[in-house]
């Protein structure tokens, strides 16, 4: 199923009778929200293959029971004022006997999933087919599609300040990809070490050294890191998080960036600049990319990960020119790039301006959860302290001198997936403390998880 949180396979039994359960029970673990339109009847239909009649005759049935309401206007809802089930109205203390709660994932990197402009992107896929010629089903262009490059460069013009001439532009299969690329072939162009933030994402650590990098941990501090001992650690190439460090939080001091690109000079050792989530800055704009004012230096990340969601699976760098050449080289050997396709649907959900208005729903929506989430931390557990600036779609939490492990694990029996800052570090000191990312976090659950949280660290 494409329009509803659940997943729906033929299965023996009444199809009314198992649409019925699966809404009931997406309602009480908070997979749909109150308030949440559901899909109108004949869509449903059409996507469960179902007849109409089912669909009508099931959200007949909800009403009647008070999950569902009907509203002019605006169709059929999940009922505002229905009281949610035992799950998640239950206090936030883990019964060991009782089995665990159903996990929500509170990773820092997670969207809001259910938020996926499924309609505007069903609709640009269509008509990305539609536009397509024979000659555009061959094999995909190793460096982008075309069309994608040129809006893309438009688009990083407009909202980041890039330069970037489409040429330099490359479409990948996300930052991990792009990332694992560009190690390689620096590590092929005779790079050995490479400068990375401590902390940072540990993805970055593994592919650095699956490409036969050695990572060098560059420390971090409330300026964010410290470009200023670039120099005696002699690195050939250097990753940061400039515009939102993750997964601190913090910005990167403006005396820091221009020792960073200082260090760079004009394309002699290579800065990769991980803008992951720059589109989301709560109350003031994102600072200049690096890569707006070296761009020869500079080597630009940027992903569909949060703006959309993580199974878009579409990201793009923009390269030096005298990267791009190696990088080329490594995209058509692999024909690891996404499908056209899917390139085409982007470009066209860019060019309309559907992926500006959802990032700026997002962004509105991000927002209210961050406040939401820091005031009834700050009620349930006062002495929390937050790290880092008012952005992003996950919160630092310092805890002390808390296990941090163990609260993590406690979490987990309360329903919770958070991460440990701890699996961020490279070395053992830095900043301790719980990742809790809020993107896909229903408001409604705010207070819930605020207190659970509390209560683990009571007990911790
Ligand atoms: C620091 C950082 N950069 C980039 C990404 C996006 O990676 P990808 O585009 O491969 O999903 C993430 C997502 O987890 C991240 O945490």
């Amino acid at each position: 199923v494409t329009l509803l949180p659940f997943s729906w396979q033929p299965a023996p039994g009444p199809a009314s009778h198992r649409l019925a359960t699966a809404l009931r029970e997406a309602i009480t673990d908070g997979r749909l929200v109150p308030g949440e339109r559901l899909p109108a009847s004949r869509l449903l239909a059409e996507d469960l293959r179902v007849s109409r009649w089912v669909v009508t005759e099931v959200y007949d049935q909800l009403k009647a029971e008070g999950w569902l309401e009907a509203r002019t206007g605006s169709g059929t809802t999940v009922a505002a004022t229905h009281r949610l089930g035992p799950r998640s109205t239950a206090p936030a203390g883990p019964d060991p006997d009782s089995p665990p709660a159903p996990s929500t994932d509170l990773s820092p990197n997670l969207p809001d999933l259910r938020a996926f402009p499924l309609s505007t992107w069903k609709a640009a896929l269509r008509r990305a087919v539609d536009q397509m010629t024979a000659a555009d089903l061959g094999y995909p262009d190793p460096l982008g599609d075309r069309e994608l490059r040129r809006v893309l460069a438009d688009h990083l013009r407009r909202v980041r300040g890039l330069d970037a001439d489409p040429a330099d532009v490359v479409v990948t299969s996300g930052t991990a990809h792009s990332l694992s690329l560009l190690f390689r072939t620096l590590a092929a162009g005779g790079a050995a070490r490479l400068g990375v933030e401590d902390p940072c994402w540990p993805r970055l650590l593994q592919s650095a050294r699956r490409a036969g990098l050695h990572p060098v941990p560059v420390p971090l501090d409330g300026r964010g890191a410290r470009t200023d001992v670039l120099a005696d650690l002699s690195v050939d190439a250097v990753c940061v998080t400039p515009a939102h460090q993750f997964p601190t939080g913090v910005v990167l001091a403006p005396e820091r960036r221009e020792r960073l690109l200082a260090w760079a000079g004009n394309g002699d050792r290579l800065v990769v600049e991980d803008d992951y989530d720059a589109e989301f800055r709560f109350g003031r704009p994102p600072v200049t990319a690096l890569a707006a004012l070296q761009p020869d230096a500079v080597a630009y990340l940027g992903s569909t990960s949060k703006t959309l969601v993580p199974a878009v699976r579409i990201g793009w760098m923009v390269l030096p020119r005298h990267h791009r050449e190696a990088v080329e080289r490594a995209l058509a050997d692999d024909r690891t790039g996404p499908s056209t396709v899917d390139q085409r649907a982007l470009a066209l959900l860019m060019a309309d301006g559907g992926y500006d208005r959802h990032v700026r729903r997002a962004r509105r929506t991000y927002r209210d959860r961050r406040t939401e989430l820091v005031a009834a931390l700050a009620l349930a557990a006062p002495r929390v302290r937050v790290h880092g600036i008012d952005a992003g779609l996950h919160l630092l939490l310092d805890v002390g001198s808390a296990d941090e492990q163990a609260l993590v694990a406690d979490l987990r029996r309360r329903g919770l997936q958070v991460m440990a800052a701890g699996d961020c570090r490279i070395e053992a000191a830095g900043p301790r403390g719980l990742l809790v990312g809020y993107g896909n976090l229903p408001g409604h659950r705010i207070p819930t998880v605020a207190r659970a949280i509390a209560e683990a660290l009571r007990q911790s």
